[in-house]
């Protein structure tokens, strides 16, 4: 089985530094720079947009998988993608015409994806799974860096892995929030295949080292 795809979470790196955690990203074995955008609306808290998008991409040679945590992101799909954005997620409980928000996302030629709150249930992107690039579950709610995994996104992911072969093999499933080295194991066997960590990357000694253990994680790796 290919190796697990990993997107460090930009929210936990030095931003006074930005420069310097792109390019130890870039030196390290992630697939992608997960990039997390908040407006104090949709979540309450706020975090960055537009320019920190744009000034990161000047120096990525990694894909950027761009999180929208924001009220009516269809207005702003066309200026994401031209600050670099090359995954877009945006949330199912943000966007009442979904369908039409997918299509924008795919209209400008960026991968597309529907992000799922804790409590939202998989099953209702039954009709909408076919038109996805990646389902994002959230396990933690979202706004926050540094917050505890909640454990029940293992049995959704478990779910949606036999939507997905059901409905959408290609579809990636990604899990964001609270993921660690054990959690990891976990989400892998149960079918994730795409997996974000910030605080578990950026706050460790060897950032590097730590992508590189996760990047090679697989369904049969020990759990301690
Ligand atoms: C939370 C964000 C996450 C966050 C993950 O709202 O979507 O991407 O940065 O951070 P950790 O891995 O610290 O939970
Ligand atoms: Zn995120």
């Amino acid at each position: 089985m290919a190796n697990t795809l990993i997107a460090p979470s930009l929210l936990a790196a030095d931003f006074a530094n930005i420069e310097k955690e792109v390019n130890m990203l870039n030196q390290s074995e992630a697939d992608f720079i997960h990039l997390d955008v908040m407006d104090g609306v949709f979540v309450p808290n706020i975090s960055f947009g537009l320019p920190i998008i744009s000034a990161v991409k000047k120096h990525a040679k990694k894909a950027l998988d761009v999180h929208l945590m924001i009220v009516e992101p269809d207005k702003y799909i066309a200026d994401f993608k031209k600050a670099g954005a090359d995954w877009i997620s945006v949330h199912y409980e943000a966007c009442p015409h979904l369908h039409r928000s997918i299509q924008n996302i795919k209209s400008h030629n960026c991968k597309a994806g529907v992000v799922l709150n804790p409590h939202t249930p998989v099953e209702l992107l039954d009709n909408i799974l076919p038109e996805l690039d990646y389902v994002l579950l959230m396990s933690v709610n979202p706004g926050f860096g540094g917050q505890k995994f909640i454990p029940q996104v293992i049995e959704k992911v478990r779910k949606l892995k036999t939507m997905c072969d059901d409905k959408n093999p290609a579809c990636h499933i990604e899990v964001d929030g609270g993921v660690n080295a054990v959690n990891a194991v976990e989400l892998v066997r149960a079918g994730a295949d795409m997996l974000v960590a910030g605080s578990f990357v950026f706050n460790s000694e060897n950032p590097t080292k730590v992508i590189s253990d996760l990047k090679n994680i697989s369904a049969d790796s020990y759990v301690a």
